[in-house]
């Protein structure tokens, strides 16, 4: 019998690139503290958040996201990529999606480009997107962008979400390369349920609700957020989503050098590293001078640690998101050898 020859394996996707963005508006807890009835003391203890960046009016979601991009096509040494995925929940407008003008800030005009929307878990939804395509043959080359603007979003009369959010935007570029590369992004864990979605919610500005005339709809355009309830499930869905993902890949928890989570907040990242028995000196966190920062967060955590020594070439990472939806997240991979990434503007050495 004549033998068929073995299909070569499929690429892997391997980290190649690494950036983000603040933009330059710092908002203290102490400002926060001058507007709303609350104190530094309060949002610290609940929180571990000091302070968060904002855009400025005019600003929108994809003038951060060509900035992130821009330092991460820079810190990969070639500008050239075949698809641009933009991950975020305060997208420019309802429609178009916001990749193709990022594709087009970028001079990217051509390349495939589409949004990924999964709220905080985003950025891990993108890159298991990322993956595919280039396990698939449809791209080489990929520039993933989480990107958020809260500030558009929630109202900043409310004192228990603006408190929380800060804007922002993180990126990778991931090549076509093989599976044992440091850098190879390898197992995920992917989960919805969207019998939940009132946790987490914009109630109007989509095709359920839509703004009725003569009424300007305003207080149900705002974010929402049942706290308390969020935290549990985030807490108990991260947890879950890092140990079944780990067990699939055959790691232990030991195995794991740096825990880097969505950046919720200081008690959630916390509560989680002590369900997984994980040493809390293993776990990656900025939240404290970014805020939750949406489908931004994992990527400028990634950035935050790599520019302090924190995150080093052969560390093996893990990767565990939570968001609206609900919808969970985790991914693995090994750290590369990457330039270190520069993300606030006072760091800057290349201005745009
Ligand atoms: N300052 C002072 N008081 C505040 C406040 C603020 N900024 N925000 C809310 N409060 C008040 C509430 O009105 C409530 O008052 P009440 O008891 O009189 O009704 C009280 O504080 C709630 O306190 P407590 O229940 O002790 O707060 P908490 O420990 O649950 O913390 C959150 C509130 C929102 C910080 C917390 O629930 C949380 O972190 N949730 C997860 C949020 C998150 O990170 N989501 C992102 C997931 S992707």
């Amino acid at each position: 019998m004549p033998r068929t020859p073995a299909c070569p394996p499929a690429p892997a996707a391997v980290l190649c690139g690494l950036g983000g963005w603040l933009p330059p508006r710092v908002v203290t807890n102490e400002e926060l503290a001058r507007r709303l009835d609350t104190t530094d003391a309060w949002i610290r203890t609940r929180t571990g958040i000091g302070s968060r960046h904002v855009i400025e009016p005019g600003q929108a979601t994809s003038d951060l996201a060509v900035q992130a991009g821009r330092r991460a096509l820079l810190s990969a040494g070639d500008g050239a990529v075949d698809a641009v995925i933009v991950a975020t929940t305060t997208p420019d407008r309802s429609c178009p999606a916001t990749a193709p003008v990022v594709a087009a800030g970028l001079g990217l005009t051509g390349a495939a480009a589409f949004d990924v929307g999964a709220v905080c878990t985003g950025f891990v939804y993108g890159l298991a997107s990322a993956v595919g395509l280039i396990a698939a043959g449809v791209a080489r080359r990929v520039l993933l962008i989480g990107a958020d603007a809260y500030s558009t979003i929630v109202d900043p009369e409310d004192r228990a979400n603006a408190i929380i959010f800060g804007d922002g935007a993180g990126a990778v570029v991931l090549r076509a390369g093989e599976a044992d590369e440091p850098g190879a992004v390898g197992h995920f864990d992917l989960g919805s349920d969207g019998t939940r979605e009132d946790l987490i919610m914009v109630a109007a500005g989509g095709s359920r609700q839509r703004p009725s005339p003569g009424e300007d709809g305003r207080r149900d355009r705002h974010f929402s957020m049942r706290g308390k309830e969020v935290y549990r499930h985030a807490v108990t869905r991260m947890a879950a989503s890092a140990r079944s993902m780990l067990g699939d890949a055959g790691w232990k928890i030991d195995d794991v050098d740096r825990f880097v989570p969505h950046q919720a907040n200081l008690r959630i990242i916390h509560s989680v590293a002590e369900e997984l028995q994980l040493p809390l000196d293993r776990c990656v966190s900025n939240v404290g001078t970014v805020g939750n920062t949406g489908a931004a967060s994992i990527p400028l955590a990634l950035a935050d640690a790599a520019s302090r020594d924190t995150l080093r070439p052969g560390a093996r990472v893990l990767l565990t998101a939570f968001g609206g939806g609900l919808t969970w997240g985790s991914a693995l991979l090994t750290w590369p050898e990457l330039p270190v990434p520069t993300y606030r503007p006072h760091e800057e050495k290349n201005p745009a």
